[in-house]
């Protein structure tokens, strides 16, 4: 049984707007009843002021099905179309206090009905798809609809593709496909302009700096344990300390010296090679 809430419930058993308008100005059918779910939304616009005046549905579906369709109506009734194409699935799913996370595809399918109504009524229907490349057989999902919904709802697994949109959701064999399509939708693509430029410093810039780093990074972490560090020389990326104190009898004075280049490697320059006198 699913979780939902009362007030998918309530629009469930008491759903507003179902019907078909009759002459309307806009009509929006998405899904299919061979796939689970189908929806058709009617409209009626004020050609005037670009009003909704009434909306009506009906849908194929579930409970969170009817209840999203319902929800669609209510929030889109008396907005203009522009209002009503800023709002998401996301909006319908908060409208109704949320939908399990299985159920959210119901939420997009309203969004989808939408768009296609507003394109039906300002005549910008797509033509006949015969390009679209249908990613998910079982439920005739579109790379298309898949990178859309990823992104406007900051999906980055196949689980949350398929509550989303089913797809994955039926013999599975979609799955490698729907991740391939995430991976480049998140992967951040580095640009030569997105790589730092190495610093550059002048050679007396450079000592300042390491001298700077010892003096705050190191040399009260080697004086905690009874050891001490003076910076002697630099020649070019050699970097010269003399090891203090305890630290010139410990026997781990090597790592002693690694790490002080990785820290200087890391906050001054890659190149630095230390060394002890
Ligand atoms: S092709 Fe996508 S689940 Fe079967």
């Amino acid at each position: 049984m699913w979780d939902y809430t009362e007030k998918v419930k309530h629009f469930f058993l008491h759903p507003k707007n179902v019907g078909e308008i009759e002459n309307p100005d806009a009509v929006g059918e998405v899904g299919s009843i061979l796939c689970g779910d189908a929806l058709k939304l009617t409209m009626k616009v004020d050609k005037e002021t670009g009003r909704i005046i009434d909306a009506k549905f009906q849908t194929f579906g579930c409970a969170s099905a009817i209840a999203s369709s319902s929800a669609l109506t209510e929030l889109i009734k008396g907005k203009t179309l522009d209002e009503a194409m800023a709002l998401s699935n996301q909006d319908i799913a908060e409208f109704l206090g949320g939908l399990p996370k299985e159920k959210m595809h119901c939420s997009v399918m309203g969004r989808e009905a939408l768009e296609a109504a507003v394109a039906n009524y300002r005549g910008e229907e797509k033509p006949v798809e015969t390009g679209e490349k249908i990613i998910c057989q079982c439920f005739e999902v579109s790379e298309e609809k898949i990178r859309s919904v990823a992104v406007e709802n900051h999906l980055t697994t196949v689980e949350d593709v398929t509550n989303f949109t089913k797809a994955g959701g039926g013999c599975g064999a979609c799955i490698p496909a729907i991740e391939a399509i995430l991976k480049d939708i998140w992967s951040v693509k580095v640009t030569p302009e997105m790589v730092p430029k190495p610093k550059k410093f002048t050679n007396l810039q450079k000592i300042a700096l390491i001298q700077d780093v010892l003096e705050r990074e190191i040399r009260p972490l080697l004086q905690a344990d009874g050891g001490d560090i003076e910076l002697i020389d630099v020649e070019g990326n050699r970097v010269i300390v003399a090891l203090r104190a305890m630290c010139v009898t410990c026997p781990m004075g090597g790592v002693t010296i690694n790490s002080i280049q990785e820290k200087l490697r890391e906050l001054v320059s890659e190149n630095l090679v230390v060394e002890a006198e």
